[in-house]
């Protein structure tokens, strides 16, 4: 499950000696083999991605030439949830942030309405540079680790934050790389507005509790939760699915979401 699981199993492909455990030099490796060919040029060449977030920092508002809220999504994947949203929600800015770049094409492709499914890998450099109408004027993307995500929002700037099917990092001695965990929580909270709302969905179970017990230890508010989403009528209102959710739901998997509000709200 989540990219532990397929990290391992491309390496056993590659390699044919799966250990079961991956080092940093393996997991450097399966980076590269992720790198589907042309991947960072294409994003360089494109209007929905922004190449220096840290220029924009303070000036989000400028970059969307509006003063809409501004939601954000961490470990986007391939945007069709992000993009759902900000086809319903015009009035609010959208920045997905993805770390590894031959995903973020695939965001970025559909942004552009060419959604070139699983099996094709040729990227096309974009044809909107220097566009000034993009078919989602509400949305940009960042290539990035949400670890710097300090230096692309100043305090207070992001309205909402949105994990979906965050990497569940199951060893015990990674528990501060789970993006819900209370290392993460705390640079949520520096860039969040008061007030501001974070929304998480997962089909782990153990990541969900252990996130429960972050948002407790961290002195959020913890403003809704359900260990079953598609069958709790109210937190399943509106719902758009991620690309994971419709894997994971599909199986018949449950699905859980918690909603926490920053604590200088309390
Ligand atoms: C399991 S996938 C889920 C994708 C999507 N959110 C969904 O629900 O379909 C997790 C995604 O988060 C990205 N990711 C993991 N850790 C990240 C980090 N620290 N910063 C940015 N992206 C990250 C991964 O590259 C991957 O694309």
């Amino acid at each position: 499950m989540g990219n532990v699981a397929s990290y391992e199993k491309k390496i056993a492909e590659k390699t044919g000696d799966y250990t079961g455990k991956i080092t940093e030099n393996e997991r450097k490796m399966v980076m590269r083999l992720r790198n589907v060919k042309g991947a960072r040029e294409a994003l360089e060449e494109n209007s929905y991605v922004i190449e220096a977030p840290e220029a924009c920092r303070g000036k989000w508002r400028e970059v969307f030439g509006n003063e809409n809220p501004l939601y954000i999504e961490i470990g986007m994947g391939k945007g069709q949830f992000l993009l759902e949203l900000a086809k319903r929600h015009p009035q609010i800015n959208y920045i997905g942030i993805e770390m590894y770049a031959s995903v973020l094409v695939r965001a970025v492709q559909k942004a552009e309405g060419a959604d070139p499914g699983e099996g094709v890998r040729a990227i096309v450099p974009s044809e909107h540079k220097n566009r000034q109408e993009l078919l989602f004027p509400n949305v940009r993307f960042l290539n990035m680790q949400a670890e710097y995500l300090e230096n692309a929002f100043q305090p207070g700037e992001v309205d909402r934050i949105y994990l979906n099917f965050s990497d569940p990092w199951p060893k015990a001695r990674h528990w501060k790389r789970r993006l819900t965990s209370t290392v993460f929580l705390g640079r949520y909270e520096k860039i969040l507005k008061e007030g501001g709302i974070l929304e998480f969905k997962t089909d782990n179970r153990d990541l969900f509790e252990f996130s429960l017990d972050s948002v407790k230890e961290a002195g959020w508010k913890l403003a809704a939760s359900t260990f079953d989403l598609h069958h709790d009528p109210a937190l399943c209102e509106g719902n758009v699915m991620t690309e994971y959710e419709q894997k994971f739901s599909s199986r018949g998997q449950a699905i859980c979401k918690l909603v926490a509000q920053n604590s200088r709200a309390c």
